[in-house]
C-alpha cells in the first residue's frame, strides 16, 4: 500500500470533496467555513466559476506551452494586466510556479542586476521552504533545524513591533532602522548588498504590519546605496489587505514584486515583476523553469485578476476586515487572554497571551483551533514566532453574515476553553 509522507504536518483531519465560495465539504456533506483559505490562497473562493471555466477552456485548447519552446497568447496578456494593477514602474514579469521559487528567482534577479552577494532580510519573515528562501525565513526554528548548512550572504534586521519572547517589550521603528544601520555599518556593507527583502505584513511570523516609516526607511536606504527593494507580497498581494498590494498601504514602491499565492485562486503560480530595466540586467537563459508561465495557470491568473476587479473584492476585504478586527477588538476588551489584534483588511491576526504577565500562550491557540473545529466547524490557523497568534484570512469573497459566525464562533470557543482551564 502506498503510503503519504509524515512530512506533512496536518492542521484538521478533514477530507475534503468540495468547495464553494468561503465554504468546504467533507465526505459527509458537512459544511466548514474556511477562515485559512488554503494558506492566503483561494481569494475569489473555492472553485470560482469564471475561474472554474477559465481552466477548462484553456485545458481544452493546450496544458503545457514550455516558455523556452514557443510562447503563447496568455503571456502577453497576463503581463499587460500586472502592469495595469501593480505599482507604477513595474511593467516587466517573470513567471514561476510557487512562493518560494519567486523568491529565489528575484534573489537571483538582484544579485545580478547589482553583482553583490549578499541579501538583507527582516525578523520573524517567511520566504519559503527551498534552500535560499529557507537561509531567509527566520519565523521559527522548524522550519530551517535540521537542514544546515544553509545558503550563506543572509543578514537579518529587525521587525518593528515585533515582540520579545517574554511579551514585555517591541521592536520600535527608530530601533528597527538603527539596526539596519548597525548591518551595513558591520556586517554586509552596501556595496556587498544586493537586495532588501520584506514582508509588508509579517505573515508566517504572526500577522504584524510593517510601519510606513520603517519601510520608507527601508527604501531610502536601498536607494542611496544602489540596493535593490524586494517586497515579498506572496502572501499579501492581490487584495487580501483592502488594497491590490499591501505597499500601497504605505506610499512605497518597491523595485521588485514577488507574487504567488492569490494571484490564480489556488492553481500552483508565482510571478516577480521589475522595471525594464532591472529586469534587463538579468541574462537571457541564466534562469528559467519548465512549467513557469504554464497556460493553465495563466487562464487561472487572469480570470482571478478579473474576478477580483469586477466583483470589487478588494474593497470587500478592506470592509470584512475591518467588521472583523472590530469584532475582535470586541473580543479584546471582555478576554485579557487576547494580547494584541493586529490587521490588515483580511490578515488579521489575534494574539493570545498569558493575562498576568502578557507572555505568549501558544497552548491556548491550540485549544481555540480545536474548538472552533469541532463546536463551530471553523477551519482557522495560527501563526507566530512563539506560536500564539491565530490568523484570519477568509476568502475575499465573505460575507457579513459569515464573517459574524467566525467572530461569535471566536466568542463561543474563547468562553468553552478558558471555562475548562
Ligand atoms: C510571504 C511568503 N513568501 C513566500 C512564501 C512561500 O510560498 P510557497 O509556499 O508557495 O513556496 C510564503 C508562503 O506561505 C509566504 O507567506
Amino acid at each position: 500500500m502506498g503510503k503519504l509522507a509524515p512530512v506533512w504536518s496536518k492542521l484538521t483531519p478533514l477530507q475534503v470533496v468540495r468547495g464553494e465560495g468561503a465554504v468546504v465539504y467533507d465526505r459527509d456533506g458537512q459544511a466548514y467555513l474556511d477562515a485559512t483559505s488554503g494558506i492566503a490562497v483561494t481569494s475569489t473562493g473555492h472553485s470560482h466559476p469564471r475561474v472554474v471555466r477559465a481552466v477548462a477552456e484553456q485545458a481544452a485548447r493546450f496544458i503545457h506551452a514550455q516558455v523556452n519552446i514557443y510562447t503563447h497568447d496568455g503571456l502577453q496578456r497576463l503581463a499587460d494586466r500586472l502592469e495595469e494593477i501593480t505599482p507604477e514602474g513595474i511593467d516587466t514579469f517573470f513567471f514561476a510556479n510557487s512562493g518560494a521559487e519567486a523568491v529565489e528567482a528575484s534573489v537571483k534577479l538582484a544579485r545580478q542586476y547589482t553583482k553583490r552577494p549578499n541579501i538583507i532580510t527582516f525578523q520573524g519573515s517567511f520566504h519559503g521552504r527551498t534552500a535560499q528562501a529557507m537561509a531567509m525565513t527566520t519565523s521559527r526554528t522548524g522550519y530551517r533545524a535540521g537542514y544546515m548548512p544553509l545558503p550563506a550572504g543572509v543578514f537579518v534586521s529587525l521587525f518593528p513591533g515585533f515582540p520579545t519572547a517574554s511579551g514585555t517589550r517591541r521592536v520600535e521603528t527608530a530601533e528597527a532602522l538603527d539596526y539596519l544601520d548597525y548591518l551595513l555599518a558591520g556586517q554586509t556593507a552596501p556595496d556587498e548588498t544586493a537586495a532588501m527583502v520584506v514582508e509588508p505584513v509579517l505573515g508566517e511570523g504572526g500577522y504584524l504590519p510593517a510601519t510606513a516609516e520603517f519601510l520608507a526607511g527601508i527604501a531610502e536606504r536601498c536607494r542611496k546605496h544602489g540596493i535593490l527593494m524586494i517586497a515579498d507580497e506572496v502572501q499579501t498581494g492581490f487584495g487580501r489587505t483592502g488594497r491590490m498590494f499591501a505597499v500601497e498601504h504605505f506610499g512605497v514602491i518597491p523595485d521588485v514584486l514577488v507574487m504567488a499565492k492569490g494571484i490564480a485562486s489556488g492553481f500552483p503560480f508565482s510571478a516577480i515583476g521589475s522595471s525594464e530595466r532591472v529586469m534587463a540586467a538579468w541574462p537571457t537563459g541564466s534562469h528559467g523553469g519548465t512549467y513557469g508561465g504554464n497556460p493553465l495557470g495563466v487562464a487561472a491568473a487572469l480570470a482571478t485578476i478579473e474576478v477580483i476587479q469586477e466583483e470589487g473584492l478588494v474593497a470587500n476585504a478592506g470592509e470584512r476586515g475591518a467588521q472583523l478586527e472590530s469584532g475582535m477588538l470586541q473580543l479584546a476588551e471582555k478576554y485579557p487572554s487576547i494580547g494584541r489584534v493586529q490587521a490588515l483588511g483580511l490578515m488579521v491576526g489575534v494574539e493570545l497571551v498569558d493575562p498576568e504577565t502578557g507572555a505568549p500562550d501558544p497552548g491556548l491557540v491550540q485549544e481555540l483551533l480545536r474548538e472552533l473545529l469541532q463546536s463551530h466547524r471553523i477551519i482557522a490557523m495560527g501563526a507566530g514566532t512563539f506560536g500564539n497568534v491565530i490568523r484570519w484570512m477568509p476568502p475575499l469573497v465573505i460575507d457579513k453574515e459569515q464573517v459574524e459566525k467566525l467572530i461569535d464562533g471566536f466568542g463561543s470557543s474563547l468562553s468553552a476553553v478558558l471555562g475548562k482551564r
